[in-house]
């Protein structure tokens, strides 16, 4: 289908001319001139331009998902409902939506730069059934960045409409959002944007298009366009090839799609793979999280990639795909150098497979970055020993984000553990080595000497942490500064 096909405010609508990059946040302002929904920074970082779409959950029942529109490229709502700030008031009766009613009542509302975007995430706060923890509030706000006028009213409002789900006209709306089919060919002013929709339709593409580039939830590409402006002139979107979402338990440990999106697999994570979904507590903001993939974070290959430590502590395996057919590697035989991995020429990459801890194992994951919300790593680190019956380290992997041009085990530090009792002196051991495995850098974020501190000391900590838990968990409570009322 060569034309653009969504559904805005409730009204469907069409484009045929459109540059296929252009983000929904341009689109919105220039064509549309709904410009209640505002341009902060244009990567994703503050908020100012969040807006909700109905998309359909892993267990098939939709849900309005918040979203930052500079981030969105227009194609990418192909066959979705999109709502923008100007639609909440209900035209009929004058009324403001529960979440703009609670804003303003509590004093939360700032300056007409955040205050719609603040909007849009309680608005989605207000649909969520599964708001039922104090840490959920904070998680849902975070990615909106100002909080100008103090962060408790803004956090009151949202905990008042949070999960109270009336059934109202968006409520009816969500039940028509069956996903319309998003499979695309599209093109537009010299650029070329496709959605196939299976993997058959996908090699097909790839075939005729060997020089296409691959995106997924766009949170990393979409920056080269609004930042670098850059204008790809091919892209294959993942997005619509539903094998490529799917998480599932195996015999051994579990599969997860490379096309799951981060929201999905925190949850996922939550009951089976306890680092995972530590780490991705702190990873971007709820927006984000709606978007970026698992693929695109290992695909990107950043050194500061922070669910690459992670996997590479829990021993995954990754499955790479193409028309002629799978292959299985070691995640640590994946990267290959600075922001390159093993994929071959139109290859993607189709799940990450982990093995079940054992009983035996102690496993957790670290983030250290200046800000405890939507912030880049300074080092990040995924951890994990196996003890023999004699609290003797058998197995030990220990990976790092920020340390190196790819996120890498510590090789040296591994082998002075393995033989070891499980002790602080063993650990100092450990720790000692890891200035022979790592030369990092200095940069705006951490000296080279301030990172390798960091590296030693989660190392120590990880020690104390586990003498308490095996697998630590985050403490279920708020983060932020007021009492929790749920
Ligand atoms: C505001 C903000 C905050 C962020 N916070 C964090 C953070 O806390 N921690 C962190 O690690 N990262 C963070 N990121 C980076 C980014 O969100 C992640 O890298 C994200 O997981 C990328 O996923 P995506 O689906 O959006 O990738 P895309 O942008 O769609 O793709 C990224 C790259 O991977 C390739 N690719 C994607 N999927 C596949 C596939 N299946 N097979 C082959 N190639 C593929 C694409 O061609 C592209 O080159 C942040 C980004 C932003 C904008
Ligand atoms: S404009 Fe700042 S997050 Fe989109
Ligand atoms: S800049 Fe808008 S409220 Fe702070």
């Amino acid at each position: 289908m060569n034309r653009l096909r969504f559904c805005l405010n409730d009204h469907w609508v069409e484009e045929t001319n459109v540059s296929p990059t252009t983000t929904l946040l341009r689109y919105l302002r220039d064509t549309r001139g709904l410009t209640g929904t505002k341009e902060g920074c244009a990567e994703g970082d503050c908020g100012a331009c969040t807006v909700a779409v109905a998309e359909r959950g892993d267990d098939g029942k939709p849900q309005w998902r918040a979203i930052n529109a500079c981030l969105v490229l227009l194609p990418m709502v192909q066959g979705k409902h999109v709502v923008t700030v100007e639609a909440l008031r209900d035209p009929a009766t004058g009324k403001y939506h529960p979440a703009q009613e609670a804003l303003a009542k509590a004093l939360g509302s700032q300056c007409g730069y955040c205050t719609p975007g603040i909007v849009m995430s309680m608005f989605e706060a207000t649909y969520r059934g599964d708001l039922d923890a104090g840490w959920k509030l904070d998680d849902q706000l975070c990615g909106n960045l100002c909080r100008c006028t103090g962060y408790r009213p803004i956090r009151d409002a949202t905990n008042e409409v949070a999960g109270s789900c009336p059934k109202d006209r968006f409520a009816a709306e969500l039940k028509e959002a069956a996903p319309q089919s998003m499979q695309l060919d599209y093109q537009a002013n010299g650029q070329r944007y496709f959605t196939p929709d299976s993997f058959s339709s996908l090699w097909d593409v790839l075939d005729v298009h060997p020089d296409a580039r691959f995106i997924q939830g766009g949170t990393d590409l979409s920056l080269e366009i609004t930042k670098k402006f850059a204008r790809p002139p091919k892209l294959v979107s993942l997005e619509a090839v539903a094998e490529l979402k799917v998480m599932h338990e195996t015999v051994d440990g579990v599969s997860i799609g490379a096309g799951a999106i981060l929201s999905e697999l925190e949850r996922f994570a939550e009951k089976r793979v306890i680092p995972l979904a530590r780490m991705i507590r702190y990873f971007g903001a709820r927006q984000i999280k709606h978007r970026a993939t698992l693929g695109g974070s290992l695909c990107t290959a950043s050194p500061i990639g922070d669910l690459a430590p992670v996997l590479l502590s829990l021993g995954a395996t990754v499955v790479m795909r193409s028309r002629a057919g799978e292959r299985r590697v070691p995640i640590d035989a994946f990267f290959t150098g600075y922001r390159k991995t093993a994929l071959g020429p139109k290859e993607v990459l189709a799940a990450v497979e982990l093995p079940r801890l054992p009983a035996s194992a102690l496993a957790s994951a670290y983030k250290v970055s200046k800000r405890r919300e939507l912030d880049i790593s300074t080092v990040s680190a995924g951890l994990y020993v196996e003890l023999d019956s004699h609290r003797v380290v058998s197995r030990a992997r220990l990976a790092y984000g920020g340390m190196a041009a790819t996120p890498k085990r510590a090789g040296l530090a591994e082998a002075a553990l393995v033989g070891q009792p499980w002790s602080a002196a063993s650990i100092e051991l450990a720790a000692a080595q890891l200035g022979q495995d790592f030369q990092p850098v200095s940069d705006h974020r951490g000296s080279a000497a301030y990172r390798a501190l960091v590296a030693q000391n989660l190392l120590r900590g990880f020690f104390e942490e586990t003498k308490l838990t095996p697998v630590p968990r985050l403490p279920e409570h708020h983060t932020g500064t007021v009492i929790t009322y749920l």
